[in-house]
Protein backbone atom coordinates (compact mmCIF):
# COMPACT_ATOMS: atom_id res chain seq x y z
CA UNK A 1 0.00 0.00 0.00
CA UNK A 2 1.07 3.75 -0.74
CA UNK A 3 2.69 5.60 1.84
CA UNK A 4 0.63 8.92 2.18
CA UNK A 5 2.89 12.38 3.26
CA UNK A 6 1.66 15.07 5.04
CA UNK A 7 3.46 18.09 2.57
CA UNK A 8 2.03 21.11 3.58
CA UNK A 9 -0.70 22.37 6.17
CA UNK A 10 -1.76 25.97 6.86
CA UNK A 11 -5.07 27.15 9.39
CA UNK A 12 -6.50 30.40 9.10
CA UNK A 13 -7.01 32.77 12.62
CA UNK A 14 -10.36 31.10 13.87
CA UNK A 15 -12.82 33.30 15.60
CA UNK A 16 -15.89 36.07 14.55
CA UNK A 17 -14.04 37.15 11.26
CA UNK A 18 -16.33 39.61 10.07
CA UNK A 19 -13.98 41.29 7.52
CA UNK A 20 -13.71 38.12 5.71
CA UNK A 21 -16.02 36.24 3.44
CA UNK A 22 -16.08 32.16 3.10
CA UNK A 23 -13.72 32.55 -0.02
CA UNK A 24 -11.59 34.50 1.80
CA UNK A 25 -10.98 31.65 4.25
CA UNK A 26 -10.69 29.16 1.48
CA UNK A 27 -8.45 30.62 -0.34
CA UNK A 28 -5.65 32.08 2.28
CA UNK A 29 -5.59 28.46 3.71
CA UNK A 30 -5.35 26.84 0.48
CA UNK A 31 -2.40 28.58 -0.55
CA UNK A 32 -0.57 28.89 2.28
CA UNK A 33 -0.93 25.36 2.72
CA UNK A 34 0.33 24.70 -1.24
CA UNK A 35 3.48 27.86 -0.22
CA UNK A 36 3.96 25.75 3.03
CA UNK A 37 4.45 22.38 0.85
CA UNK A 38 6.75 24.34 -1.37
CA UNK A 39 4.51 23.81 -4.73
CA UNK A 40 2.91 25.51 -7.19
CA UNK A 41 -0.99 25.75 -7.65
CA UNK A 42 -0.70 23.80 -10.76
CA UNK A 43 0.89 20.69 -8.87
CA UNK A 44 -2.67 19.97 -7.36
CA UNK A 45 -4.56 17.27 -9.14
CA UNK A 46 -7.68 17.17 -6.82
CA UNK A 47 -9.28 18.95 -4.31
CA UNK A 48 -11.35 17.62 -0.91
CA UNK A 49 -13.20 19.76 0.92
CA UNK A 50 -14.98 19.09 4.18
CA UNK A 51 -17.48 22.11 5.29
CA UNK A 52 -21.10 21.34 6.42
CA UNK A 53 -23.40 23.82 5.98
CA UNK A 54 -22.31 26.83 3.38
CA UNK A 55 -25.39 26.24 1.46
CA UNK A 56 -27.76 27.46 4.71
CA UNK A 57 -24.95 29.86 5.94
CA UNK A 58 -24.20 31.47 2.98
CA UNK A 59 -26.65 30.24 0.47
CA UNK A 60 -23.33 29.08 -1.32
CA UNK A 61 -23.90 25.77 -2.86
CA UNK A 62 -21.71 23.91 -4.88
CA UNK A 63 -18.56 24.30 -3.31
CA UNK A 64 -16.45 21.96 -5.57
CA UNK A 65 -16.73 23.86 -8.45
CA UNK A 66 -16.34 27.01 -6.75
CA UNK A 67 -12.79 25.99 -4.71
CA UNK A 68 -11.62 24.50 -8.24
CA UNK A 69 -12.36 27.71 -10.33
CA UNK A 70 -9.50 29.61 -7.83
CA UNK A 71 -6.63 27.39 -10.07
CA UNK A 72 -6.03 28.20 -13.36
CA UNK A 73 -6.27 24.37 -14.53
CA UNK A 74 -9.85 23.96 -12.77
CA UNK A 75 -8.44 20.24 -10.53
CA UNK A 76 -11.39 18.27 -10.18
CA UNK A 77 -13.17 19.02 -6.77
CA UNK A 78 -15.70 17.88 -4.73
CA UNK A 79 -17.59 18.63 -1.28
CA UNK A 80 -17.80 16.64 1.80
CA UNK A 81 -20.66 16.80 4.62
CA UNK A 82 -20.89 14.88 7.57
CA UNK A 83 -21.49 17.92 9.92
CA UNK A 84 -18.78 18.29 12.37
CA UNK A 85 -16.97 15.66 10.96
CA UNK A 86 -16.79 16.82 7.30
CA UNK A 87 -13.13 17.53 7.56
CA UNK A 88 -12.01 14.32 8.70
CA UNK A 89 -14.14 12.66 6.49
CA UNK A 90 -12.69 15.00 3.23
CA UNK A 91 -9.26 13.55 4.78
CA UNK A 92 -10.43 10.14 4.39
CA UNK A 93 -12.12 10.73 0.97
CA UNK A 94 -8.67 12.05 -0.16
CA UNK A 95 -6.64 9.39 1.17
CA UNK A 96 -8.93 6.62 -0.66
CA UNK A 97 -8.28 8.25 -3.65
CA UNK A 98 -4.13 8.55 -3.32
CA UNK A 99 -4.61 4.16 -2.09
CA UNK A 100 -6.46 4.02 -5.74
CA UNK A 101 -3.37 5.64 -7.22
CA UNK A 102 -6.07 8.24 -8.77
CA UNK A 103 -3.92 10.99 -7.92
CA UNK A 104 -0.26 11.88 -6.58
CA UNK A 105 -0.68 14.92 -4.67
CA UNK A 106 -4.10 16.44 -3.64
CA UNK A 107 -5.66 19.26 -1.35
CA UNK A 108 -7.77 18.66 1.08
CA UNK A 109 -9.48 22.11 2.91
CA UNK A 110 -11.82 22.22 5.81
CA UNK A 111 -14.06 25.19 6.07
CA UNK A 112 -16.94 27.03 7.68
CA UNK A 113 -18.28 30.47 8.38
CA UNK A 114 -20.74 30.57 10.57
CA UNK A 115 -21.12 33.49 12.24
CA UNK A 116 -22.49 35.75 9.38
CA UNK A 117 -26.27 34.63 10.65
CA UNK A 118 -27.82 35.29 14.21
CA UNK A 119 -26.59 32.38 16.58
CA UNK A 120 -29.88 30.98 16.88
CA UNK A 121 -30.22 30.36 12.98
CA UNK A 122 -26.92 28.81 13.86
CA UNK A 123 -27.77 26.77 16.48
CA UNK A 124 -31.41 25.53 14.37
CA UNK A 125 -28.77 24.72 11.03
CA UNK A 126 -26.46 22.77 13.42
CA UNK A 127 -29.30 20.81 14.81
CA UNK A 128 -30.04 19.24 11.14
CA UNK A 129 -27.05 17.37 12.09
CA UNK A 130 -28.89 15.36 14.83
CA UNK A 131 -32.00 13.00 13.59
CA UNK A 132 -34.24 16.14 13.14
CA UNK A 133 -37.55 13.34 13.25
CA UNK A 134 -36.39 11.80 16.37
CA UNK A 135 -35.19 14.14 18.24
CA UNK A 136 -37.33 17.52 17.39
CA UNK A 137 -34.90 19.92 16.52
CA UNK A 138 -32.81 19.59 20.15
CA UNK A 139 -30.01 21.68 20.03
CA UNK A 140 -26.38 19.94 20.52
CA UNK A 141 -25.68 21.73 24.10
CA UNK A 142 -29.50 20.03 24.68
CA UNK A 143 -27.86 16.74 23.68
CA UNK A 144 -24.57 16.32 25.24
CA UNK A 145 -26.34 17.50 28.20
CA UNK A 146 -27.82 14.75 28.41
CA UNK A 147 -24.57 12.75 27.78
CA UNK A 148 -23.03 14.59 30.41
CA UNK A 149 -26.12 13.72 33.15
CA UNK A 150 -25.78 10.33 32.46
CA UNK A 151 -22.07 10.22 32.68
CA UNK A 152 -22.31 12.33 36.03
CA UNK A 153 -24.62 9.70 37.03
CA UNK A 154 -23.10 6.95 36.52
CA UNK A 155 -19.66 7.83 37.49
CA UNK A 156 -20.06 10.62 39.81
CA UNK A 157 -18.03 12.92 37.11
CA UNK A 158 -18.67 16.41 38.62
CA UNK A 159 -19.23 19.75 37.62
CA UNK A 160 -15.83 20.62 38.59
CA UNK A 161 -14.07 18.16 36.68
CA UNK A 162 -16.57 19.52 33.05
CA UNK A 163 -14.87 23.01 33.92
CA UNK A 164 -11.29 21.64 34.27
CA UNK A 165 -11.32 20.63 30.51
CA UNK A 166 -12.46 24.30 29.71
CA UNK A 167 -9.62 25.79 31.85
CA UNK A 168 -7.09 23.45 30.35
CA UNK A 169 -7.61 24.51 27.03
CA UNK A 170 -8.48 27.93 27.34
CA UNK A 171 -4.22 27.53 28.66
CA UNK A 172 -3.20 25.58 25.70
CA UNK A 173 -5.00 28.32 23.20
CA UNK A 174 -2.77 31.07 24.72
CA UNK A 175 -0.02 29.58 23.14
CA UNK A 176 -1.62 28.91 19.67
CA UNK A 177 -1.52 32.44 17.14
CA UNK A 178 -4.92 30.79 15.25
CA UNK A 179 -7.37 30.48 18.25
CA UNK A 180 -10.70 31.84 18.90
CA UNK A 181 -9.84 32.93 22.70
CA UNK A 182 -6.66 33.87 24.33
CA UNK A 183 -8.43 34.05 27.55
CA UNK A 184 -7.44 32.27 30.85
CA UNK A 185 -10.47 31.16 32.87
CA UNK A 186 -10.59 29.33 36.19
CA UNK A 187 -13.12 26.52 37.57
CA UNK A 188 -15.37 29.21 39.06
CA UNK A 189 -15.42 31.29 36.10
CA UNK A 190 -16.88 28.29 34.01
CA UNK A 191 -19.38 27.33 36.90
CA UNK A 192 -20.34 30.84 37.21
CA UNK A 193 -21.11 31.53 33.64
CA UNK A 194 -24.85 30.97 32.50
CA UNK A 195 -26.00 27.91 31.91
CA UNK A 196 -26.94 26.49 28.53
CA UNK A 197 -27.95 23.16 29.27
CA UNK A 198 -28.08 21.84 32.77
CA UNK A 199 -25.12 21.04 33.49
CA UNK A 200 -23.36 22.48 30.59
CA UNK A 201 -22.21 26.32 31.28
CA UNK A 202 -21.66 28.88 28.51
CA UNK A 203 -18.11 28.41 29.18
CA UNK A 204 -18.19 23.94 28.98
CA UNK A 205 -19.30 25.23 25.53
CA UNK A 206 -17.20 25.41 21.98
CA UNK A 207 -18.40 28.85 20.25
CA UNK A 208 -19.87 29.38 17.02
CA UNK A 209 -16.97 30.15 14.81
CA UNK A 210 -15.41 31.21 11.23
CA UNK A 211 -12.29 29.21 9.87
CA UNK A 212 -10.40 27.07 7.35
CA UNK A 213 -7.51 24.56 7.21
CA UNK A 214 -5.64 22.76 4.53
CA UNK A 215 -3.23 19.94 3.92
CA UNK A 216 -1.64 18.83 0.97
CA UNK A 217 -1.06 15.18 0.67
CA UNK A 218 1.34 13.31 -1.13
CA UNK A 219 2.14 9.70 -2.54
CA UNK A 220 5.28 11.60 -2.97
CA UNK A 221 7.94 12.40 -0.20
CA UNK A 222 8.51 15.68 -0.74
CA UNK A 223 10.62 17.17 2.09
CA UNK A 224 8.21 15.40 4.45
CA UNK A 225 8.94 13.56 7.27
CA UNK A 226 5.15 13.02 7.94
CA UNK A 227 2.80 10.53 7.06
CA UNK A 228 -0.42 9.09 8.00
CA UNK A 229 0.15 6.08 9.91
CA UNK A 230 -3.42 4.70 10.70
CA UNK A 231 -7.32 5.93 10.12
CA UNK A 232 -10.18 4.60 11.69
CA UNK A 233 -14.33 5.35 10.63
CA UNK A 234 -17.26 4.09 12.55
CA UNK A 235 -20.60 5.16 12.83
CA UNK A 236 -23.51 4.52 16.11
CA UNK A 237 -27.53 5.50 15.79
CA UNK A 238 -27.64 9.22 14.63
CA UNK A 239 -30.59 9.49 17.92
CA UNK A 240 -28.98 9.21 21.04
CA UNK A 241 -32.49 7.51 22.06
CA UNK A 242 -31.29 4.10 20.12
CA UNK A 243 -27.79 4.17 21.75
CA UNK A 244 -27.39 1.01 23.86
CA UNK A 245 -25.04 3.64 26.17
CA UNK A 246 -25.48 7.30 26.81
CA UNK A 247 -22.14 6.87 28.38
CA UNK A 248 -19.58 6.42 25.42
CA UNK A 249 -18.88 6.72 22.04
CA UNK A 250 -19.18 3.36 20.40
CA UNK A 251 -17.93 4.82 17.20
CA UNK A 252 -14.57 6.68 18.81
CA UNK A 253 -14.16 3.15 20.18
CA UNK A 254 -14.16 1.45 16.98
CA UNK A 255 -12.57 3.89 14.78
CA UNK A 256 -9.77 4.19 17.66
CA UNK A 257 -9.67 -0.03 17.09
CA UNK A 258 -8.67 0.63 13.83
CA UNK A 259 -6.25 3.45 13.71
CA UNK A 260 -4.27 1.75 15.99
CA UNK A 261 -4.01 -1.71 14.65
CA UNK A 262 -3.26 0.00 10.92
CA UNK A 263 -0.33 2.07 12.78
CA UNK A 264 0.39 -0.97 15.05
CA UNK A 265 0.77 1.08 18.19
CA UNK A 266 -1.31 1.39 20.95
CA UNK A 267 -2.95 4.78 22.94
CA UNK A 268 0.16 4.77 25.30
CA UNK A 269 2.19 5.27 21.93
CA UNK A 270 0.17 8.68 21.63
CA UNK A 271 2.51 11.92 22.70
CA UNK A 272 -0.10 14.34 22.16
CA UNK A 273 -4.29 14.31 20.75
CA UNK A 274 -6.47 16.40 19.50
CA UNK A 275 -9.97 15.88 20.33
CA UNK A 276 -13.72 16.48 19.73
CA UNK A 277 -14.26 18.87 22.39
CA UNK A 278 -17.45 20.25 21.72
CA UNK A 279 -18.61 20.40 24.96
CA UNK A 280 -16.60 19.83 28.11
CA UNK A 281 -17.87 15.96 28.43
CA UNK A 282 -17.10 15.68 24.83
CA UNK A 283 -13.10 15.37 25.75
CA UNK A 284 -14.06 13.59 29.40
CA UNK A 285 -15.51 10.90 27.03
CA UNK A 286 -12.90 11.20 24.31
CA UNK A 287 -9.90 10.08 26.47
CA UNK A 288 -12.19 7.33 28.07
CA UNK A 289 -13.20 5.64 24.35
CA UNK A 290 -9.53 6.44 22.66
CA UNK A 291 -8.36 4.18 25.80
CA UNK A 292 -6.16 6.77 27.54
CA UNK A 293 -7.95 5.67 30.92
CA UNK A 294 -10.26 3.41 32.13
CA UNK A 295 -14.17 4.40 31.32
CA UNK A 296 -16.26 6.72 33.83
CA UNK A 297 -12.26 7.65 35.27
CA UNK A 298 -12.02 10.63 32.54
CA UNK A 299 -13.23 13.29 34.28
CA UNK A 300 -10.03 12.66 37.07
CA UNK A 301 -7.17 12.00 34.22
CA UNK A 302 -8.06 15.15 32.65
CA UNK A 303 -7.40 16.68 36.55
CA UNK A 304 -4.26 15.55 36.36
CA UNK A 305 -1.34 18.25 36.39
CA UNK A 306 0.57 15.64 33.89
CA UNK A 307 -1.16 13.21 31.27
CA UNK A 308 1.11 10.64 29.32
CA UNK A 309 -0.58 12.52 26.15
CA UNK A 310 -0.55 16.29 25.66
CA UNK A 311 -4.39 16.60 25.32
CA UNK A 312 -5.91 19.48 23.11
CA UNK A 313 -2.67 21.00 22.60
CA UNK A 314 -4.04 23.38 19.87
CA UNK A 315 -6.87 24.35 22.98
CA UNK A 316 -9.21 22.32 21.24
CA UNK A 317 -12.62 23.07 19.95
CA UNK A 318 -13.53 24.47 23.42
CA UNK A 319 -10.81 27.47 22.84
CA UNK A 320 -9.18 27.12 19.43
CA UNK A 321 -12.71 27.64 18.25
CA UNK A 322 -14.96 25.36 15.92
CA UNK A 323 -15.91 26.07 12.61
CA UNK A 324 -17.84 22.95 12.17
CA UNK A 325 -16.32 22.12 8.73
CA UNK A 326 -12.79 23.00 8.98
CA UNK A 327 -12.44 21.30 12.55
CA UNK A 328 -11.14 17.96 11.59
CA UNK A 329 -8.68 19.49 9.24
CA UNK A 330 -7.29 21.94 11.07
CA UNK A 331 -6.66 19.37 13.83
CA UNK A 332 -4.10 17.47 11.27
CA UNK A 333 -2.87 21.02 9.96
CA UNK A 334 -2.08 21.27 13.71
CA UNK A 335 -0.32 18.45 14.20
CA UNK A 336 1.75 18.59 11.13
CA UNK A 337 3.07 21.84 11.95
CA UNK A 338 3.86 21.09 15.60
CA UNK A 339 5.68 17.78 14.75
CA UNK A 340 7.39 19.82 11.84
CA UNK A 341 8.74 21.84 14.90
CA UNK A 342 9.98 18.24 16.68
CA UNK A 343 7.46 18.25 19.46
CA UNK A 344 5.90 14.87 18.89
CA UNK A 345 6.43 11.62 16.76
CA UNK A 346 3.25 10.04 16.99
CA UNK A 347 -0.14 11.88 17.56
CA UNK A 348 -3.82 11.52 17.37
CA UNK A 349 -7.25 13.58 16.01
CA UNK A 350 -10.66 12.55 16.58
CA UNK A 351 -13.23 14.12 15.10
CA UNK A 352 -16.59 13.49 15.89
CA UNK A 353 -20.69 14.20 13.58
CA UNK A 354 -23.12 14.71 16.01
CA UNK A 355 -23.32 13.58 19.04
CA UNK A 356 -21.47 10.48 18.24
CA UNK A 357 -22.87 8.61 15.28
CA UNK A 358 -19.95 9.30 13.23
CA UNK A 359 -16.39 9.15 14.49
CA UNK A 360 -13.21 9.28 12.56
CA UNK A 361 -9.60 8.88 14.04
CA UNK A 362 -5.78 9.60 12.28
CA UNK A 363 -2.70 8.71 13.52
CA UNK A 364 0.42 10.61 12.15
CA UNK A 365 4.14 9.64 12.99
CA UNK A 366 7.40 11.20 12.18
CA UNK A 367 10.76 9.60 11.65
CA UNK A 368 13.65 10.41 9.76
CA UNK A 369 13.36 6.24 7.93
CA UNK A 370 9.57 6.56 6.92
N1 LIG B 1 -16.75 29.97 25.04
C1 LIG B 1 -16.18 31.10 25.54
N2 LIG B 1 -16.70 32.34 25.36
C2 LIG B 1 -17.81 32.41 24.61
C3 LIG B 1 -18.45 31.28 24.06
C4 LIG B 1 -17.86 30.04 24.29
N3 LIG B 1 -18.43 28.94 23.80
N4 LIG B 1 -19.53 31.69 23.37
C5 LIG B 1 -19.59 33.03 23.48
N5 LIG B 1 -18.56 33.46 24.23
C6 LIG B 1 -18.28 34.82 24.65
C7 LIG B 1 -18.34 35.81 23.51
O1 LIG B 1 -17.06 36.02 22.94
C8 LIG B 1 -18.87 37.05 24.19
O2 LIG B 1 -17.80 37.65 24.88
P1 LIG B 1 -17.67 39.27 24.96
O3 LIG B 1 -18.93 39.71 25.68
O4 LIG B 1 -16.40 39.47 25.70
O5 LIG B 1 -17.64 39.73 23.52
C9 LIG B 1 -19.81 36.51 25.26
O6 LIG B 1 -19.35 35.16 25.54
C10 LIG B 1 -21.26 36.45 24.83
O7 LIG B 1 -21.29 35.91 23.53
P2 LIG B 1 -22.61 35.64 22.71
O8 LIG B 1 -22.24 35.74 21.27
O9 LIG B 1 -23.72 36.52 23.20
O10 LIG B 1 -22.91 34.14 23.07
P3 LIG B 1 -24.21 33.36 22.71
O11 LIG B 1 -25.07 33.34 23.93
O12 LIG B 1 -24.81 33.85 21.45
O13 LIG B 1 -23.64 31.89 22.42
C11 LIG B 1 -23.30 29.66 23.09
C12 LIG B 1 -23.07 31.13 23.44
C13 LIG B 1 -22.57 28.82 24.12
C14 LIG B 1 -24.79 29.35 23.16
C15 LIG B 1 -22.74 29.39 21.66
O14 LIG B 1 -21.35 29.63 21.67
C16 LIG B 1 -23.02 27.97 21.19
O15 LIG B 1 -24.13 27.69 20.75
N6 LIG B 1 -22.03 27.07 21.26
C17 LIG B 1 -22.20 25.68 20.83
C18 LIG B 1 -21.95 25.57 19.34
C19 LIG B 1 -22.28 24.17 18.86
O16 LIG B 1 -23.29 23.58 19.22
N7 LIG B 1 -21.43 23.63 18.02
C20 LIG B 1 -21.60 22.29 17.48
C21 LIG B 1 -21.11 21.30 18.48
S1 LIG B 1 -21.55 19.65 18.11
Amino acid sequence: MSTIYIVGSAVTKFGELWDKSLRDLIQDAAFSAIKDATLEPKDIEAIFIGNMAANQFEGQSHLGALVSSFFPHFPPSMRIESACASGSLAMLTAENALLAQRYNTVLVIGAEKMTDVDASVTTDILAGAADVEKEQRSTFPGLYALLAQAHMQKFKTTSEQLANVAVKNHHNALANPHAQFHKEITVQDVIQSPMVAEPLHLLDCSPISDGASAVVLSTKKHHSNIIIAGTGHAQDTLALADRKSLTEFASTQKAATQAYAQANISAADIEAAEMHDCFTIAEIFAVEDLGFCKKGKGGQYIQQTQTRQELNPSGGLKACGHPVGATGVKQIAYLHQQMKLGRWNVTLAHNIGGSGATAVVHILKQGKNL
